[in-house]
């Protein structure tokens, strides 16, 4: 959507795959939802390098309501879990320079069982805009295919009534299946800033994987309705919690980069591992997501558990990733070409990306080995060299 934001694909915390629908704050003050643990991830945000590099938005999902709407109709912040309520909240989180977004559903209910904003649209969009919301993930559980139909574009326009910018993610394609010809990603670019295309993720690289694998086989479709303004979401970050290896994290974070994926962490930012901090935090591979032309990448190679994609850059850049997802124990040597990625032939300076360290010249048809990790990912940039004259090939000249 032409709205002004999401230019690039949006970054920061979604409180979901980690808090889910923790209500019982007796029990669980640290991790029920409540204005205490949005506040204290606006803190971590703000204090541990992460707003410097680009999350900026700090993103309430299910049950935060009251189980009924107000007297007049509107939704509010449960009274015992958000006492100061959700436009507080909101103050709190622009006061450190952050962005808050919440969580609704078109549908009777919302997916958890909370109050629903059908026949409640322009009520409910006025109620965010006047709190300062920034985003609105907008869910579809409880309304069926032709409900939504309505629902999700009449949504976009009472969003756009208000005045107030806010990023617009639509659950709706998820429900659809996610392709053609039940899912219109024409029209999902006009009234939506990002959509979710396909299942939940859970805390599973085996999720990760699927999700690479099915993002691969549709990229005729997904690639095209991708751009600034406008996001296919893979779904959240789960690079910190219980299940990921480093080489693992690495390998999601660095896909979702090449993917142009937005870049919603769902953790726990109170107690993230240093390990974890850094891949989240790698400014080049933040880079390579929030390039600035916004073209989603691409694989080109798959073959032995070995994948290899490639996504363009602007400057003729391009960033590239060998993904692996052998589990034979050992590093497995892998060798490509520039050319059989899609780029256009000349000489490029490559740069490993994690860790940072040049890897040297080649010529686009040169051979290229790399180690990748089992179930794990090398990912590079690759930048044309500036040279007045091609760089001498002495196979060409003997050709
Ligand atoms: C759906 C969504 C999830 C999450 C839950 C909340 O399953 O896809 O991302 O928002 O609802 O109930």
């Amino acid at each position: 959507m032409n709205n002004g934001v999401a230019r690039t694909p949006p970054m920061g915390w979604l409180a979901w795959e980690r808090f889910r629908c923790i209500t019982d704050c007796h029990s669980f003050p640290e991790s029920c939802i409540s204005e205490k643990l949005f506040m204290d991830m606006a803190d971590r945000l703000d204090k541990d390098g992460w707003k410097d590099v680009g999350y900026m938005y700090v993103n309430i999902d299910d049950c935060w309501m009251a189980k009924e709407r107000d007297a007049t109709g509107r939704l509010y912040g449960d009274p015992e879990r958000f006492p100061n309520g959700i436009k507080a909240l909101a103050d709190y989180v622009h006061g450190k320079g952050l962005k808050l977004g919440i969580y609704e559903d078109y549908g009777k209910l919302t997916c958890g069982g909370y109050p629903g904003s059908q026949g409640h649209e322009e009520t409910d969009a006025n109620t965010f805009a006047e709190w300062g919301i920034d985003m609105l993930k907008f869910d579809g559980c409880y309304s069926n295919d032709s409900s939504k139909a309505v629902g999700y574009p009449l949504m976009s326009e009472a969003l756009n009534k208000t005045g107030r910018p806010m990023v617009y993610s639509c659950s709706w394609p998820a429900y659809e299946g996610g392709l053609p010809p039940k899912v219109n990603y024409t029209e999902l670019g006009e009234i939506c800033n990002l959509w979710r295309n396909y299942g939940d993720i859970q805390d599973s690289w085996d999720d990760i994987v699927n999700i690479i694998e099915w993002w691969a086989t549709n990229q005729n479709v997904l690639v095209p309705a991708a751009g600034p303004g406008k996001w296919n979401d893979p779904d959240m970050l789960i690079v910190g919690d219980y299940s990921l290896s480093v080489d693992q994290s690495m390998a999601q974070f660095g896909m979702w980069a090449i993917l142009a994926a937005p870049l919603f962490m769902s953790n726990d930012l109170r107690d993230i591992k240093p390990e974890f901090v850094q891949i989240l935090q790698n400014k080049e591979v933040i880079a390579v997501s929030q390039d600035p032309m916004g073209i989603q990448g691409k694989r080109w190679l798959n073959k032995d558990k070995i994948q290899t994609w490639s996504r363009p850059l602007q400057n003729g850049q391009y960033a590239v990733a060998v993904l692996s997802t052998r589990t034979d124990g050992t590093p497995y040597n892998h060798s490509f070409s520039l050319s059989q990625l899609g780029i256009p032939s000349g000489a490029y300076d490559l740069l490993d990306l994690f860790p940072k360290k040049s890897m040297g010249k080649f010529l686009s048809k040169d051979q290229i080995s790399v180690m990748v990790n089992p179930n794990g990912i090398v990912m590079m940039r690759a930048t044309p060299v500036k040279f007045a004259v091609p760089l001498f090939d002495i196979e060409e000249w003997e050709e």
